[in-house]
């Protein structure tokens, strides 16, 4: 299947009225997985390249709720990147994609929610490996 096929951007809820915006993300419904954990990175600046890891477990949705970013995924042969700018968008990235996340604006605060406990043996975190792994 297309990269962006495997890797949607989500358009999530908008339930803001005149008092301000509101975004609502119910896993299992706006998302395909139920969410066991959230973290956020903030503070990230344009020089610093995240990410660079694939997950053989993890599911994530990475959502920019403030400023901007960018996430290169690649699954060894194609490529896409996504601007995340919008706190009412995301992207989802299912298991045994590389990816990197870039281009933090001073403001960004990138949202990830994640399908998995943290465990630091389900990550690749080297590419070659990761290319060995998915037969490539
Ligand atoms: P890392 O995976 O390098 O962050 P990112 O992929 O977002 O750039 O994580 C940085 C450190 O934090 C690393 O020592 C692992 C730890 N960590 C946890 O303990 N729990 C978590 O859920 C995450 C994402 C990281």
């Amino acid at each position: 299947m297309d990269l962006r096929e495997r890797c949607p951007v989500l358009h999530f809820a908008d339930l803001g009225d005149e008092r301000g915006k509101l975004v609502v993300i119910e896993g299992g419904e706006a998302i395909p997985f139920e969410i066991k954990r959230v973290f956020y990175i903030y503070e990230s600046d344009a020089t610093v390249v995240r990410g660079q890891h694939a997950n053989r477990e993890s599911e994530f949705v990475l959502i920019n709720v403030a400023g901007k970013s960018k996430v290169r995924i690649t699954d060894g042969t194609d490529e896409v990147v996504i601007e995340l700018d919008r706190p009412m968008m995301g992207v989802y990235i299912p298991r045994m994609l590389w990816k990197d996340m870039y281009d933090f604006s001073p403001d960004s605060v990138l949202l990830v929610l994640a399908s998995t406990h943290y465990d630091g043996s389900e990550y690749i975190r080297n590419y070659e490996e990761y290319l060995k792994e998915i037969g490539k």
